[in-house]
């Protein structure tokens, strides 16, 4: 038995796991048609400068960095919309707004495994450039409420919420960026009483304290009635006001749309990730209290990079969580099951007609295996039994002078001469 394991944290996925993450992965890719987001393809490892500028404390402290054997300080990239960012703020500068992006692979972070996180993961992202309208945010939300339906969940619920609800009650306190920083880290660990005595030292006011204290605990499932709070709570704080109204725009074009989409708004809602200016966004399954997709507005980050001055919102999914829910709640995948065809030589010299034969069926689009242990026909027939193959052809002496094979139906356990002309259409057409 060899020592070889998989490295702490790395997978790997085994053919029936394998189907499913191809499948979420279809759907994503689908879904970026429907919606006008076209495909692009970036470094898995890209400059640790632009991965760490902007990603937060907990995540750049979990990066994969290292030098590479040209000492240049590089890392594997936790996140597409670093990537995505910097293609617009070079490659794409020019190209005309707005701009849908798509983009699917693997991520890495050095997160502790457990359940559901993983140091090797997938999502599907999506990046929509060059609108600040509410709309654009609205699309986003929609987008990930319409994949999460197309693989078959259901039950998602969405948490809502929008940065400049505390950036702007703390920047009012002339709260250093800094600072502000690390308090919403703290409260996206959900560490509200460091957050609050990180703010208070910095100096916030009594007040804030008391209006950050009230929000941290508004949260709603009747949405219109949890904005109103909110803004009735931040009055005073005219950064936190507008965020606040900006938010009820974006829920009134998404509630508007006809589709039930559950959502629930957390007025003291905060993200690891700095670059968020607006909207903010995760969705959930009853059955996994983690999140399956989580994204935002983001309208500095491309000015940042050195590019033009451009709004944007995003989302990832995270396709293993995504897998995972599909799991829990026992979603059956509706994908066609293929015919599959196994072609058996009944002596050692037929081989060369056996390989000859599965070309032919392969051009003609059916997937086709062949026996290559040499075994006799019994011992294949058992096996391709075993692997639930749908047809056996076999190929004999006597038959092939005649220009035909056996087709044996290994389901219905019959089987008939077949010229080999007619293979493909008996097959096709189910006439066995
Ligand atoms: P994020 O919330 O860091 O956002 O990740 C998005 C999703 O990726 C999570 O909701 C989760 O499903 C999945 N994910 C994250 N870490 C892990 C892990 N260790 N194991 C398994 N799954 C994980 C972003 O990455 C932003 N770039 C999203 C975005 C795009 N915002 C704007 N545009």
């Amino acid at each position: 038995m060899s020592a070889f394991r998989t490295v702490r944290g790395m997978r790997d996925f085994l053919p029936e796991e394998a189907k499913l993450m191809k499948f979420i992965e279809s759907k994503a890719r689908r879904t970026a048609q429907l919606y006008g987001y076209k495909e692009i393809i970036t470094p898995v490892v890209e400059s640790y400068e632009l991965l760490a500028a902007k990603a937060g404390e907990e995540i750049r402290s979990r990066m994969y960095a290292f030098k590479d054997l040209g000492d240049r300080k590089v890392a594997l990239r936790p996140e597409f919309t670093a990537s995505v960012a910097r293609l617009i703020a070079t490659t794409l500068r020019n190209e005309p707004k707005p701009l849908r992006l798509f983009c699917v692979g693997s991520l890495y972070r050095y997160d502790e495994p457990q359940q559901g996180r993983f140091r090797e993961f997938w999502q599907s992202n999506y990046e929509l450039m060059g609108s600040n309208k509410p709309e654009a945010d609205a699309e986003i939300v929609m987008l990930t409420d319409s994949l999460m339906k197309s693989v078959g969940l259901k039950n998602c619920v969405f948490k809502m919420g929008h940065v400049g609800v505390l950036r702007g009650v703390l920047s009012h306190e002339k709260l250093e960026d800094k600072v502000q920083n690390e308090v919403m880290q703290l409260m996206d660990k959900k560490q509200y009483d460091d957050a609050l005595r990180l703010a208070e030292s910095a100096g916030a006011s009594e007040k804030c304290i008391v209006t950050i204290q009230k929000l941290v605990e508004l949260k709603g499932g009747d949405v219109f009635e949890t904005v109103e709070k909110a803004k009735e709570y931040v009055r005073g704080y005219k950064r936190a006001v507008d965020a606040v109204m900006n938010l009820c725009e974006i829920l009134k074009l998404v509630s508007e749309t006809g589709e039930k989409i559950d959502i629930t708004v957390e007025a003291g809602f905060a993200r690891g990730l700095e670059y968020y200016t607006g909207m903010i966004f995760e969705v959930y399954a009853p059955e996994t209290p983690i999140a399956l997709g989580g994204g935002g507005r983001y309208d500095r980050l491309i000015e940042l990079f050195g590019g033009e001055p451009t709004p944007a919102v995003g989302v990832a999914h995270g396709i293993d969580r995504i897998m995972l829910a599909m799991q829990r709640q026992k979603t059956t995948l509706r994908t066609e099951e293929e015919k599959t065809i196994m072609i058996i030589p009944i002596k050692e010299k037929l081989k060369r007609e056996a390989l000859k034969i599965s070309r032919t069926l392969r051009d003609a689009d059916i997937p086709v295996e062949v026996e290559v242990m040499g075994r006799k026909v019994t011992k294949a027939l058992e096996d391709a039994d075993r692997r639930e193959t749908s047809y056996a052809i076999i190929i004999g002496e006597k038959e092939l002078k005649e220009d035909a094979v056996v087709i044996r139906n290994l389901k219905k356990r019959e089987q008939r001469v077949v010229k080999i002309e007619n293979i493909i259409e008996t097959i096709k057409n189910n006439k066995l």
